[in-house]
């Protein structure tokens, strides 16, 4: 293997331990903690885990983890109604409404109904829209793509003037992730699923982020030698020789890309912690807003 291994393990927990230092500033200067409100509507059990996983995280750094269950039967009105009192809730900084919600809720309504002060998932179209305009900013931007460039940034990654191409459009990472890049300087393309030349355009970025849900579609052909390739993807395929019959692989090849780019994020322990850390780092951002 030629490349560098980006570790989003070991880049997560230091972003952890600045965190857990920024929020005994704020305690002590405030005498408050940020707090972090988690929705979870239903009983996917991945999302159940991602929920749990979120509290833990908060647990870790001495944010206030608030959280409300609903069942899969909710109404639209009752989610909105979690959601008003927590907008209207002092000790709450971040609100975060677990995704997908189960069919016959408008998980746009839902998003729209947070307040941005609070929209730590940065889903918001009012964070969107200023994400994408020159000279505004946005209150959050979203955690997955954020934790790309952090990777990429404390990874020494140079972004500004570089070509850079985006696998995938989804308002959750593609679309925003790209939006990101642009503001870094870098000159983007977002590859879909009706691009043609999808290889090619590849094949000539200097940094990479695939995030288009296909297991190990972007080969080794796809790589520019020396390219920084983030990998958002995670992927359960078929292994008989794996322990659980199936292993986890991302939208990267990895071993053919691991030849030819300079750095590269594994999957798990790229950008899977990172979604985390982002997320603390929002909620402590805009506790420390509401603070001062
Ligand atoms: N479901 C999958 N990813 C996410 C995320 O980043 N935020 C929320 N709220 N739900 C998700």
């Amino acid at each position: 293997m030629a490349a560098q291994l980006i570790d989003g393990k070991a880049i997560a927990e230091q972003i952890r331990q600045e965190l857990k230092a920024e929020v005994d500033v704020l305690k002590q200067k405030y005498g408050k903690a940020p707090g972090l409100a988690v929705v979870l509507v239903g009983e996917r059990k991945d999302s159940q885990t991602y929920v749990r996983n979120k509290k833990k995280a908060c647990d870790e750094v001495g944010i206030v983890s608030f959280g409300t269950d609903l069942p899969e039967t909710a109404s639209e009105e009752e989610v909105l109604q979690v959601v008003a009192a927590y907008n209207a809730d002092p000790a709450v900084h971040g609100i975060l409404v677990q995704l997908p919600l189960p069919r016959g809720i408008d998980e746009q309504r839902v998003l729209d109904a947070i307040s941005i002060e609070k929209d730590v998932d940065g889903f918001h179209p009012l964070n969107i829209g200023r994400l994408a305009m020159r000279g505004r900013d946005p209150l959050f931007v979203p955690c997955t793509p954020k934790g790309c460039l952090e990777l990429l940034k404390r990874s020494g990654v140079q972004l500004s003037g570089k070509k850079a191409a985006v696998v995938g459009r989804s308002n959750i990472v593609g679309m925003p992730a790209a939006l990101l890049l642009q503001r870094e300087d870098a000159t983007v393309t977002v590859i879909h699923s009706r691009t043609p030349d999808a290889q090619r355009i590849c094949a000539e970025a200097d940094i990479i982020i695939a995030a288009c849900g296909k297991a190990e579609m972007v080969g080794g052909d796809w790589i520019k030698p020396g390219a920084a390739v983030i990998d958002v993807g995670i992927n359960a395929v078929d292994d008989p020789n794996a322990k659980r019959g199936y292993r986890l692989v991302g939208d990267v090849n990895f071993a053919e890309a691991a030849e030819k780019a300079a750095k590269i994020t594994p999957v798990p322990g790229g950008v899977g912690p990172m979604t985390i850390a982002m997320l603390l780092r929002n909620c402590v951002d805009g506790a420390a807003r509401s603070f001062e």
